[in-house]
């Protein structure tokens, strides 16, 4: 157990001013109360550390799906209902993995009026490469003022939609290390999600979502909590690195998913079961249920997943009194069964409840936007907590799970703090997102041809230098970061709309 930090450097916390900016409307300033908490706690092992602060950016254009099956020539209902999917966000060649960074970065520190001179440790998680060697964290930079502090450890992750959990995880890490030194961790995913047209195009999308990680946090990530598998699987994965277009496997994808989804659980419940005072965890065990959301459909089948390993591990009296009907399928096995009809039949209908009230608001801007990837968990996560009023989310406890198809995954569980002005904090983290909804809605819609067109062009003009980005920054919204122009060195250059 970690004992203690070095000092932090001079004057890293009275650099502090602002609290929250105009951007959050927040009636107390929830970090500058932290951060001088925090200073005089030093020395002891950091308390409730979590999500102090979200932002999350998507793209300002969107594909409607149903006119995308109509324009991919697939029968009507297969990217709604087969997929359950509404809408898919898309970015032009003017925006790139580092554009979407700052992007997030920068409105994320503005809304909450942090200062960089603040933050101690930056990770990225990110599989939109545009360079084998220079990180997306060393671009992010850049961003800090002249003259800042620079003395900021972390750089990029990959492992497809896992890298955001592990730079969460590494920034949770060195808040409770002997390394930590005082000062915030700030962990950023992006991704543009493209394929190659033909089955799983509809299944792309776009974002970056930024969370400001620290002790006395309003949601608490749950100490000793974390399960992980890890497995080589060929099941997606980017071997062209003059493409950003993965080789997927569908359907192993799928049976990798909902594998790495039963051995997290099974090992969740055993950890959560040796804890002292321990007890069974059950799907009951959770407010909300939140996944990597590569499509809706896929989610609801997961949280029937583990309601089905719920349902092996009872016992008799257990599925006599809430599995009734259900008895002939106690000799299905997990490794059996990822793709049997009625066992995903018979459990999909037993959760539908489950699902509507623990799942279905985490989805909004997964349906609305697509699979972002990295980031897709914690646009889970932002649309839960926009979806209810603080006091229905004080003192709720909510499962994360997290997949990178190659591949790697995590379970873990957050507890939404209820004491010790979290509760102020909770609100402030809600404010800066609150404008969600109102962004998703001013979102421009373009027909399908449109986007074929564009992602035609990110296609052809991948990788390619010098280039000079043909987009129309106009689209774009207000503060949104774009390529201006790569040079001959493949340099790239970076403007923000007005
Ligand atoms: N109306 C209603 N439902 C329909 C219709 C219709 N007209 N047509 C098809 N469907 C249903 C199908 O029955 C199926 O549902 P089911 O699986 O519950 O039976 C669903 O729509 C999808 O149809 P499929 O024919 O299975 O779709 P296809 O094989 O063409 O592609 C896939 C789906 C494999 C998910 C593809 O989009 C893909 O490869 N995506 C990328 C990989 C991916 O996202 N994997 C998930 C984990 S890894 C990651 O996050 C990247």
């Amino acid at each position: 157990m970690p004992t203690g930090g070095v000092a932090p450097p001079q004057g890293h916390s009275g650099g502090r001013r602002g609290g929250f900016g105009p951007g959050c409307q927040s009636r107390e300033p929830a970090l500058t109360v932290w951060i001088e908490t925090m200073a005089s706690e030093k020395g002891a092992w950091p308390e409730n550390v979590g999500i102090l602060a979200m932002e999350i950016y998507f793209p300002s254009q969107y594909v409607d799906q149903e006119e995308l099956e109509a324009f991919d020539g697939v029968s009507a209902g297969k990217y709604t209902i087969g997929l359950g999917q509404k809408r898919m966000g898309f970015c032009s060649d003017l925006e790139d993995i580092n554009s979407l960074c700052m992007t997030v970065v920068h409105n994320l520190m503005q809304k909450t009026g942090t200062e960089y001179s603040s933050v101690g440790r930056l990770e990225v998680g990110t599989e939109t490469l545009v360079d084998k060697s220079k990180s997306v964290k060393s671009v992010l930079m850049q961003l800090f003022p002249a003259g800042a502090e620079t003395d900021v450890e972390g750089v990029d992750t990959t492992n497809a939609c896992y890298g955001g959990t592990a730079a969460l995880f590494n920034a949770l890490n060195w808040v409770e290390s002997s390394s930590w030194d005082g000062r915030l961790a700030l962990v950023v995913c992006g991704d543009i999600a493209v394929y190659a047209s033909g089955s799983a195009r509809p299944t792309g999308g776009a974002g970056a979502v930024a969370m400001l990680v620290g002790p006395h946090a309003p949601l608490v990530v749950e100490r000793g909590l974390r399960s992980s598998h890890m497995q080589h699987a060929y099941d997606f994965y980017k071997p062209d690195l003059s493409s950003e277009y993965p080789v997927v496997d569908g359907r192993l994808s799928i049976q990798s998913y909902l594998g790495a989804l039963d051995q997290c659980y099974r090992r969740y419940r055993q950890k959560a079961a040796a804890r002292p005072g321990g007890s069974a965890v059950t799907v009951d065990s959770f407010d909300a249920v939140l996944f990597h959301s590569p499509f809706g459909k896929l989610v609801q089948k997961s949280l029937a997943r583990l309601v089905f390993n719920d349902f092996l591990q009872a016992d008799d009296a257990t599925v006599a009194e809430k599995y009734s009907g259900l008895e002939e399928l106690r000799g299905k096995t997990l490794e059996e069964s990822y793709f049997d009809r009625d066992v995903e039949k018979a459990f999909m209908e037993r959760s539908r409840d489950q699902f509507e009230k623990k799942t279905r608001p985490s989805l909004l801007l997964a349906s609305n936007v697509g699979n972002m990837y990295t980031p897709s968990l914690y646009s889970c996560l932002v649309s839960l907590l926009v979806s209810k009023k603080p006091d229905e989310l004080t003192g709720t406890r909510i499962a994360l799970f997290s997949y990178g198809s190659g591949l790697a995954s995590s379970l873990f569980s957050i507890r939404v703090a209820t004491s010790n002005g979290s509760g102020s904090r909770l609100e402030a983290l809600l404010a800066c997102v609150s404008d969600v909804m109102s962004r998703l809605e001013s979102r421009q819609k373009v027909p399908p041809q449109v986007f074929a067109d564009t992602m035609k062009l990110r296609e052809e003009s991948h990788h390619l230098a010098p280039y000079q980005p043909k987009g129309d920054p106009s689209v774009l919204f207000p503060g949104t970061y774009y390529l201006t122009g790569i040079d001959e060195k493949h340099r790239r250059q970076y403007s923000r709309a007005t």
